[in-house]
Formats: structure tokens, C-alpha cells, sequence
């Protein structure tokens, strides 16, 4: 059984987008591995939220996790500030990261450019606490997106670092978890590329009904076929990708026949595709919500998960203590 962990933003509901991809993956992966998925929201700190933000934000996302099936019995669930063995840790991998190739990484690059006013060390040792979120529970496996490739190299370049180091053959390499074929590319309703936060053309499982319809009728379509059977543009091809999320065959092929004797209404089919996806979201909308008022239930999870989190954080600390030599006299 492999350790694999999971690493959850703590900005940013899950869209449509995330829900098909990456987590109806999370649910799988949870059967066959030892799973631990945390909440980074020291990472958040970054970006300075407010007390009352930052704490609502990790309260949501758990509360969709939890909804959209993460199992607290099966993995360990947990917010990254509850377990104080992440941040020794990161001081200790912090003597071991280079600032030149910390300033070279992309992400970081980004943020020189997009909010120069800002630039803190946080930005700047970002993968390094990443590393620490990984190495703490010596993990074998991390799910990441393209985005995130970089960090990974970098925990499994500080992994190797600590190992040649210390003479041990102690962290093991952190390799991508690969979902292969399985992952499911969800297109937007900007016409183009994928659902996403950045992008802002995604649907929320959070979102209410008057907010989906108002998105969906407003996605980018074209001016319709003007000839039988003509191959449809990206952003026709997308409305019917999240048809075939959300809606019945029959409505499928319904609009499809529709579409290849050009006498489609593209409001029509948006019409039907928000209701699809209204009632597609509605149970699991309906959980989140209940499952964020419910502080009993998260503090509970919450503290479980860190029980079982810090049990293993703590082990490894102990241990790379006395690899470095820290000696109790
Ligand atoms: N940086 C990741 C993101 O922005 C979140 C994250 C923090 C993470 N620590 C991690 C992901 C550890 C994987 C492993 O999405």
C-alpha cells in the first residue's frame, strides 16, 4: 500500500471542473491507498486573508470534500496549521534549499511579475513547505496538476538532498500519482480550454440555480451550422462535453439531430443544460451547505484527522531530528 498525499488549496470552491476530474479520482484513490489530504492554508497566508476569510475558506472546502465523498474513515483529513510539525520541518528543509533556485522556479517568477508590491519570503519558500507537506508523512505518491509539476521536482529534490546529506536512504522521491486515462477534461463556457478558478468560466457546485442558468445562457456558442452534418467549433463541442456530464443520452441525441439538420436554438440548449446541471448539483449542493453549518461534525473531523496526521508527522520528526543530531542530553 503506498502513502499518498494530497495537497488542497484552501481558496476556491470546486467547480464542475474539479469534480469530475480530480476528485471522483480522490474517492477512488482512497480505496486502494493510504491517503492523507490536507488543507494548505498556511500556504494561503501568502496572499494575506482576513482572520474571518481564512477561516471560512478552510471551512468550506472541507465541507465540500467531505460532501463529494472524501471518506474521514478511510483517509485522514486534515487542515495543515493543526499539525505544528509541517512548519519545524520546513525550517529544517529551509537550510537545505538554495534561494538561486527557489528564484527560478516558475511559480515564483509569476508572482515577481503579477503582484511586484508583494514579493514576501513566503512566495519564495513556497515549495519548500510544500516539501514538508510531502516529506512529513514520507510520501510515496502526490495527484498534481500541470501547474504543480515544478514543486514536486523540487520535494523530490530536497528529499534527495536531505538522503545524500545525511548519508540515509530516509524520504523517499515523491513521484506524481498518475490517474492515466481516467482523467476527465471539463471544458468552460468561455469557448475554449478547460473549467477553471483562474479562468473564471466554471460552474460551482456551490452555485444556485439562478446563478447557473444566468453562466450557462451566457456561454459562447456561434452562429449555427449552416450546413447538414457540419463539424462543430470548440465552443459547440464543449456545451455538448458537459451534456454528457450532466444530461440523459436521449437529450444528448435530441440536440445532436437537431444540430446536423441545422435547425438547432442554442438557447434551447442551454435551457435544458443549466436544468441538467441544476439538478445534477442539487444534492450535493444541498450537503455542502448542511455539512457547513454543522461546526459539531467538522470539529470532529478536523481533530480526527489531525490525530491521526500528527501521529505520523511526529514519528518522522523524531526521526529526522536524530538524522541531523539533535541529541537529547
Ligand atoms: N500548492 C498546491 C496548489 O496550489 C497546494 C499544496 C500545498 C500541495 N502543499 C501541497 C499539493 C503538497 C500537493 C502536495 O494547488
Amino acid at each position: 500500500m503506498e502513502t499518498v498525499l494530497s495537497g488542497i488549496r484552501s481558496t476556491g470552491n470546486l467547480h464542475l471542473g474539479n469534480y469530475f476530474g480530480a476528485v471522483k479520482n480522490f474517492i477512488k484513490m482512497q480505496e486502494e491507498n493510504n491517503c492523507y489530504f490536507f488543507i494548505a492554508d498556511y500556504h494561503s497566508l501568502t496572499t494575506y486573508p482576513t482572520p474571518e476569510d481564512l477561516h471560512n475558506n478552510v471551512r468550506m472546502v472541507l465541507a465540500e470534500y467531505l460532501a463529494v465523498g472524501l471518506d474521514p474513515e478511510k483517509s485522514s483529513i486534515y487542515v495543515q496549521s493543526d499539525i505544528r510539525e509541517i512548519p519545524e520541518l520546513y525550517l529544517l528543509l529551509n537550510m537545505n534549499a538554495y534561494v538561486g533556485e527557489l528564484e527560478r522556479t516558475t511559480s515564483f517568477k509569476d508572482k515577481i511579475r503579477t503582484q511586484p508590491n508583494n514579493v514576501n519570503a513566503g512566495l519564495l519558500t513556497y515549495p519548500v513547505l510544500m516539501a514538508a507537506d510531502i516529506l512529513i508523512h514520507r510520501a510515496n505518491k502526490v495527484p498534481v496538476g500541470k501547474d504543480q509539476e515544478q514543486n514536486l521536482e523540487m520535494a523530490r529534490k530536497f528529499a534527495k538532498r536531505f538522503n545524500h546529506l545525511y548519508k540515509v536512504d530516509y524520504f523517499p522521491e515523491p513521484q506524481p500519482y498518475n490517474f492515466g486515462e481516467e482523467l476527465v477534461k471539463v471544458p468552460g463556457l468561455d469557448g475554449a480550454g478547460k473549467m477553471g478558478k483562474t479562468a473564471g468560466n466554471g460552474i460551482y457546485l456551490v452555485d444556485d440555480e439562478k446563478t447557473i442558468r444566468k453562466k450557462v445562457m451566457r456561454a459562447v456558442s456561434d452562429s449555427g451550422p449552416t450546413e447538414m452534418n457540419q463539424k462543430m467549433a470548440e465552443p459547440i463541442q464543449n456545451l455538448f462535453s458537459l451534456m454528457k456530464l450532466v444530461s440523459d443520452q436521449s437529450t444528448i441525441d435530441f440536440f445532436k439531430e437537431k444540430y446536423n439538420n441545422c435547425e438547432i436554438r442554442y438557447g434551447d440548449l442551454k435551457k435544458q443544460l443549466a436544468e441538467d446541471i441544476i439538478k445534477f448539483n442539487a444534492p450535493i449542493r444541498k450537503n455542502i451547505l448542511e455539512i457547513s453549518e454543522d461546526s459539531a461534525y467538522l470539529r470532529k473531523i478536523a481533530n480526527i484527522g489531525a490525530e491521526k496526521a500528527r501521529e505520523s508527522a511526529a514519528k518522522t520528526l523524531k526521526e529526522v531530528r536524530e538524522i541531523i543530531g539533535f541529541k537529547p542530553f
